[in-house]
């Protein structure tokens, strides 16, 4: 595996530095509430159990499914929900945990749907940006890194579904996808 690894864009010590950091962004915002933190699997999972573990506070888990399906690898814009909420969001406070956000459509798509129950607020984290490859007009809340854009991989980040437990975020060798 880690044969097809080009060269590590960050290292574990480096995500988990970024993620305590963000833990404590959020939870500086949020003081005296209580937060529901909305994971949006698969892709998430690694960043949303180092991120909720760091965050001395109350807060309640859930997550999400969603494919964004198509022709090709691109986009198509359509997000389709295959594993929604299982409860009711009216009133709470929401944040929308993802790893990363490309052309923004998916997490677009989730702010809107959920926008629409009601909640009492609603922010987005993402631990990676890549803003070059935006297609709509979104912005994260809470960003850990700004990221090139190539094709990276590990920690919950997949190509083909391989690579997602690596503990560092790596550069796939192009050999490997082209
Ligand atoms: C990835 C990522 C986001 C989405 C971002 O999910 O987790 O959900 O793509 O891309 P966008 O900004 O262009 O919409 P993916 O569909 O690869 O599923 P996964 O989380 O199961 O890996």
């Amino acid at each position: 595996m880690q044969n097809d690894i080009k060269q590590v864009l960050y290292t574990e010590e480096q995500i988990l530095k970024r993620v305590s950091e963000l833990a404590a962004d959020i939870k500086n915002d949020y003081e005296g509430e209580s937060i529901l933190m909305v994971g949006i699997l698969r892709g998430a999972v690694m960043f949303y159990a180092d991120l909720v573990r760091e965050m001395d506070m109350q807060l309640h888990m859930n997550f999400m499914a969603v494919s964004s399906y198509g022709a090709s690898s691109q986009s198509s814009g359509v997000v389709r929900i295959q594993y929604d909420l299982d409860e009711d969001i009216t009133g709470k406070n929401v944040i929308i945990i993802e790893d990363i956000v490309d052309s923004g459509l998916t997490l677009a798509y989730l702010t809107k749907t959920l926008k629409s129950r009601n909640p009492k607020s609603l922010k987005t984290c993402c631990l990676f940006d890549k803003k070059e490859r935006r297609r709509v007009d979104f912005k994260a809340d809470y960003v850990g890194f700004d990221v090139p854009d190539v094709f990276i991989v590990g920690y919950g980040l997949d190509y083909a579904e391989n690579y997602r437990n690596l503990r560092y975020i790596g550069e796939l060798k192009p050999e490997v996808y082209e």
